[in-house]
């Protein structure tokens, strides 16, 4: 049977898409342990103007930088528009998924669906959460810390100073625009 060769490895793109408002230990959770398995991996910030994120675009992609920082064949990259069309423009393959809890599961099972018909071609992997990341989201990070609870359990130390440093009216609670959000 034949065997990759190593340059064919080297061409396989993996996208890993979120909002990432903010990245959390368990987005970074996702990220080393993909990235420990796939040679190129793109993290994609979503540009997703209908949701009103509490981080501009530029400040998640620029704290995603930081916390990759060193995590080696990892790319921090935006898109707008469709995943899957963004996924093909950079020449990759698969989509990676963490999911944490199995709510996730259905809403994820069904986009994943719905990707692979936008786009043949286009897969997507699911990575289980490790258990002590499952129960952390972002929105449940923005809430914690809003209320004035503590959130450096949650986030890299690089994402609590830039939430420290927010100004307070950017913290007001949001009403919460869909199901579920990492
Ligand atoms: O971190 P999130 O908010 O759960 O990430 C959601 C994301 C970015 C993966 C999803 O909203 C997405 O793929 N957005 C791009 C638009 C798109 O392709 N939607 C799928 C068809 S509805």
């Amino acid at each position: 049977m034949a065997t990759k060769t190593a340059d064919a490895t080297s061409k396989f793109l993996a996208v890993y898409p979120g909002s990432f408002d903010p990245v959390t230990n368990g987005h970074l959770d996702i990220i080393r342990r993909a990235a420990a398995n796939y040679p190129n991996l793109i993290v994609a910030v979503v540009a997703n103007p209908s949701k009103r994120p509490l981080l501009s675009l530029q400040e998640r992609v620029d704290l995603l930088r930081v916390v990759c920082k060193g995590i080696p064949h990892v790319e921090v990259d935006c898109f707008e528009g469709l995943l899957v069309d963004y996924v093909r423009r950079r020449k990759g393959s698969l989509i990676i998924k963490g999911l944490r809890i199995v709510s996730d599961f259905e809403y994820e099972f069904s986009m994943a669906l719905l990707n692979r018909r936008l786009r043949g071609g286009v897969d997507t992997m699911f990575l289980p959460a490790s258990l002590e990341y499952a129960f952390i989201s972002s929105s449940s990070v923005r809430e914690v810390f809003s209320l004035g609870g503590d959130i450096s359990e949650f986030v890299p130390p690089a994402v609590l100073r830039a939430m420290k440093r927010l100004d307070g009216s950017r913290l007001r609670l949001k009403k919460k625009v869909r199901r579920r959000d990492h």
